[in-house]
């Protein structure tokens, strides 16, 4: 066929194939990327959602440097055997303001992305000092030193400011208030109704390690007790695909 023989032509220019090549692929990533701009949004907005408080944040921050993440997943997929265990699927809004995301690819232990109230405090704190105290055959390291590592707020407000700039939706208030709700959130003698008044009255303040003083247990606790608890799926409608 003639239109064939005149393949040979570009299969034969190094040139002309690149710039044929070129072609093709802009108007394929065109057709991808177009429809893009046409949606309102690639996350569906869910009641809930808040940013992390500065106490929970730290905490996050904890379990990014310590490697959690790289053990245990935080996305739980739409499939039976998952949702079973886990509980309700992981929906995108969930994740909306973590920088970086924590999915993980591995599970060496259980998924976390709802594993908030599941234990109490005492649990956790047992738990992460010794896990083979509360779960014989579990290999997860201990973290034990969590409990003498005491932590200043000093660079909350800073790491807020940064997720600003990204994204997340912390005000002026909050990030002046960074220390002060720091504080509040893990001393529940102190004055915290202005966390909540800012986070939302669902906000957990406790003592969450036992001990005085706020040590990076209580931050990573506090962390964990939060995640998964924001939506509340006894009311959550996932909208019609439009
Ligand atoms: C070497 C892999 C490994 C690392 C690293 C690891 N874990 Fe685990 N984790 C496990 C395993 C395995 C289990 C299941 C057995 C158990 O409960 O100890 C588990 C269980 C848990 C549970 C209980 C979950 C449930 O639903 O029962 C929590 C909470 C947890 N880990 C938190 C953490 C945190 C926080 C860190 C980081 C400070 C961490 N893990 C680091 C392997 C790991």
């Amino acid at each position: 066929m003639a239109i064939l023989d005149k393949h040979k032509i570009l299969e034969t220019n190094a040139t002309l194939l690149l710039i044929f090549s070129f072609l093709v692929v802009t108007i394929g990533g065109i057709v991808q990327m177009v429809p893009l701009y046409y949606l309102d949004s690639t996350i569906e907005k869910v009641e809930g959602m808040r940013p992390y408080t500065p106490l929970e944040m730290a905490g996050r921050e904890i379990y990014i440097r310590e490697g959690c993440y790289v053990c245990h997943s935080q996305m739980i997929r739409p499939m039976r055997d998952e949702v079973e265990r886990y509980g309700h699927y992981s929906l995108a809004a969930e994740s909306m303001y973590d920088h970086p995301f924590q999915w993980g690819s591995k599970r060496t232990g259980p998924d976390l992305a709802r594993v908030g109230g599941r234990y109490s405090d005492e649990w956790h704190v047992a738990h992460l000092i010794d896990p083979q105290s509360v779960v014989p055959e579990s290999v997860m390291p201990k973290y034990g030193f969590l409990m003498d590592r005491m932590i200043e707020p000093k660079y909350i407000a800073d790491l807020m400011r940064t997720n600003r700039i990204v994204g997340v939706p912390y005000t002026d208030e909050m990030i002046a208030s960074a220390e002060a709700d720091f504080k509040a959130q893990a001393d529940p003698d102190s004055d915290y109704d202005g966390l909540l008044e800012r986070y939302g009255d669902k906000v957990q303040v406790r003592n969450f390690d036992g001990q005085p003083g706020i040590s990076e247990m209580d931050a990573l606790v506090a962390y964990l007790q939060m995640l998964g608890t924001l939506v509340d799926f006894s009311t959550f409608q996932p909208l019609p695909n439009r």
